[in-house]
């Protein structure tokens, strides 16, 4: 909601009126936080940028917001119509087009009176604002709102209904890189996540690929379990919850092996597993453990093969195989997996590549970053989609994504401070982490379900702390 009028014309009395405080931001109210009062206009630059960063916020997390400013300048009216779009809110201008007298005489009875030739000076530029407004687009213009102090209720209500119907089938995957659990042996933690995960309504459960801890997840002398062994004793402690690697290294093992792996991991969990893959990156743990590690071109040669092996490997009948990288006389797989298909997830955000393979192979991609780097990958999954005229719609769209939760205020600092370094302030790791109470959360993954992906892939930094995944149930739930 954009207020657009002259000073005194009667915006923010009908804000107050008609929004909660909380949803209001307001540039006058902003100029006295960070300077003498609400006239001290040597503070409005600084207020301005602070508006602007609080309204892109709350765009981002799909509040309602009010921007009680005069809304005079066209250029701010539009950024703002814009940011409302990219975040799939509607956007209705308020406009006060209250009389001058009226004006000057509400001007004149108020304590903090501005300038009358301010206000007349408004005045006249609201002349052009009306006209240009005509030509903005908005979902709506308020043009009585002055003499009708009631904003109509579809202003006013959340839009809750939209969203919720877009979020319809939204689900979430759970994935636990690090098992440094302090003194406790980590098969029992990683055992109680898992059926603390399953319990919450997580769809699934990821771990790494990895045989040395990764340095942007902890230190390398950290328990990282071989993850297609702990898959398979997860399979035995758990019953719903699906399996998988995000993402198996084509390099690690030679496909066929893997086909193997995963039916077996299919089977004994009796059609819980999903086959993540992907080309790899960590150069220097191939080189630390001698496994080949052939350059990126050579690398997706091996994925697009190695998808092809498992294919057939889990299909009908004992085929040959002749791939330039791979060569196999009579690939078979017994047992048989359960699925048919198993799910093939391939991981990545290359656009010309990656994003070309999962169009062309994938039963799901893998993505990560903001609501609008998701929203422009999976512009490009589309086009290529197009390219070989496949629906995208067959394809799961899943991102990665850190977070923490806790009911209230006090139990997210509790659990923050549990987890994090001492090194990084509570601020910055909820910053990071996206560290918020359940409804905020459910507010940035309906902005993931509007970008596109139907399913997050959440890692959690006290999944193993009593509470941690259980206050993520709520957000689950939510998005249902
Ligand atoms: P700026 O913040 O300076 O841009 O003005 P504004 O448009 O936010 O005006 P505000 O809502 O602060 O109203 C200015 C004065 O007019 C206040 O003292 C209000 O009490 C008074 N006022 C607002 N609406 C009405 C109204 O409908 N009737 C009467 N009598 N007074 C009003
Ligand atoms: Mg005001």
């Amino acid at each position: 909601m954009i207020l657009v009028g002259p000073s005194s014309s009667g915006k923010s009395t009908w804000a107050a009126e008609n929004f909660a405080s909380s949803e209001i931001v307001s540039s006058d109210e902003l100029r006295s936080r960070v300077g003498i009062d609400e006239s001290d206009q040597s503070a409005g630059t600084v207020a301005f940028e602070l508006l602007e960063t609080i309204v892109a916020e709350r765009l981002r997390r799909q509040l309602t917001t009010v921007i009680d400013t005069t809304g005079l300048d066209r250029e701010r009216r539009l950024s703002w119509i814009g940011a409302a779009d990219t975040a799939s809110i509607p956007v209705f201008a308020a406009v006060f087009d209250t009389d001058l007298d009226t004006c000057l005489a509400w001007n004149d009875a108020r304590e903090d009176r501005r300038p009358r030739g301010v206000v007349r000076n408004q005045h006249r530029r609201m002349k052009h604002a009306n006209a240009e407004i005509e030509d903005e687009s908005y979902t709506g213009v308020l043009r009585d709102a002055v003499v009708n102090p009631t904003a109509p209720s579809v202003v006013t209500s959340k839009p809750s209904q939209p969203v919720s119907e877009a979020r319809e089938g939204h689900t979430f995957g759970l994935i636990v890189s690090r098992f440094d659990w302090g003194d406790a042996p980590f098969p029992e933690t990683l055992r109680s996540i898992a059926a603390r995960a399953e319990e919450a309504g997580f769809r699934d459960i990821w771990l790494m690929d990895h045989f040395r801890q990764i340095r942007s997840v902890g230190r390398p002398w950290e328990d990282i379990p071989e993850p297609y062994t702990t898959l398979g004793h997860l399979a035995g402690v758990t019953s719903t919850i699906r399996l998988g690697c995000l993402v198996t290294a084509v390099t690690h093992r030679h496909p066929a092996v893997l086909a193997q792996m995963i039916a077996t991991l299919d089977v004994l969990s009796g059609g819980r597993a999903v086959c993540g893959l992907g080309i790899g990156w960590d150069e220097e743990e191939h080189k630390n453990f001698g496994i080949p590690f052939p350059d990126v071109a050579t690398r997706y040669e091996l994925l697009e093969e190695s998808v092809d092996i498992l294919r057939l490997m889990w299909g009908k009948g004992t085929p040959e195989f002749r791939g330039e990288h791979y060569q196999a006389d009579s690939l078979a797989c017994y047992p048989r997996p359960v699925q048919d298909p198993v799910p093939i997830l391939i991981g990545g955000s290359g656009e010309k590549k990656t994003l070309r393979l999962v169009a062309k192979l994938a039963d799901a991609a893998n993505l990560f970053g903001t609501p609008e780097r998701v929203a422009h990958k999976v512009g490009v999954l589309r086009e290529h989609c197009e390219a070989v005229e496949r629906d995208i719609e067959e394809i799961e769209v899943t991102h990665l994504v850190n977070a923490i939760t806790a009911p209230d205020r006090a139990g997210l600092r509790a659990q923050v401070d549990r987890v994090r370094p001492s090194s990084v302030s509570f601020e910055e790791f909820v910053n990071k982490n996206h560290g918020a109470q359940p409804a905020d959360l459910i507010g940035l993954f309906a902005a993931y379900h509007e970008s596109g992906a139907d399913h997050s892939i959440v890692s959690l930094p006290n999944a193993h702390i009593e509470g941690g995944i259980e206050a993520f149930a709520e957000v689950i739930s939510g998005m249902r």
